[in-house]
């Protein structure tokens, strides 16, 4: 099975990266990390990528990105935690191509620090979302998103953390999703052949 080629977009830490490149080790796992893009030379998640020997690129705008792409034969992008926006000119070249992941239940609290976005509306549940990427920031068809209970003590680094743990698994197998084909989109909705449902619901707080 030839394994969809990926370039994960990073700017920090890289934790989903890693997240990604674990997954990728199974030779099932229909999408290989072949290259990782970086617009800063100083991040962690390039050194994550050294270590798992993937090539890594460090650019300075979209348009060396779009030849890393060509030169890679880079078929899907991830996003995760790249800090910059991309034009709709970038977007639109890839359409439903890329994904990213934010770090609440999209799609309420778009944009930058969204846990204490969370934090400030008193919400009870947030989470994260892996969604296609739109021209409109955080507004793309949703694939996965995984529900985190807020706590009374939380602060936005501790609520972060608790998302983290579930970005980890939500990002992998949203690629997996994707690059085995399994999702298509609809009047801007994601359909997902064969998925697995969760059923019931949840209370915060528990009775
Ligand atoms: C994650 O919280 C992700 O949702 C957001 O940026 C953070 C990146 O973390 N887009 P990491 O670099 O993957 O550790």
């Amino acid at each position: 099975m030839a394994r969809v080629r990926t370039a994960v977009f990073v700017s920090g830490s890289g934790s989903n990266l890693q997240a990604l490149i674990d997954a990728a080790e199974n030779p099932d796992y229909p999408a290989q990390i072949a290259l990782v893009v970086s617009n800063k030379k100083e991040a962690y998640a390039l050194e994550r990528a050294r270590n798992a020997n993937i090539p890594v690129t460090v650019i300075e705008n979209e348009q060396e990105a779009q030849l890393a792409m060509q030169e890679h034969n880079i078929e899907l992008i991830c996003l995760a935690g790249f800090m910059k926006i991309l034009s709709a000119d970038f977007v639109n070249a890839w359409s439903m191509k890329i994904l990213n992941i934010h770090p609440s239940l999209l799609p309420a609290h778009r944009g930058l620090h969204a846990q204490q976005q969370a934090l400030d509306d008193g919400v009870k549940f947030s989470g994260c979302t892996v969604h296609f990427v739109t021209p409109e920031m955080d507004a793309g068809p949703i694939i996965v998103q995984a529900i985190v209970p807020v706590l009374p003590e939380d602060t936005s680094e501790i609520l972060a953390k608790r998302i983290l743990v579930q970005e980890h698994k939500c990002y992998p197998l949203a690629l997996k999703l994707v690059a085995a084909d399994k999702v298509s989109v609809a009047k801007d909705a994601v359909k997902i052949q064969q998925p697995h449902l969760m059923d019931g619901f949840m209370m915060n707080p528990v009775d």
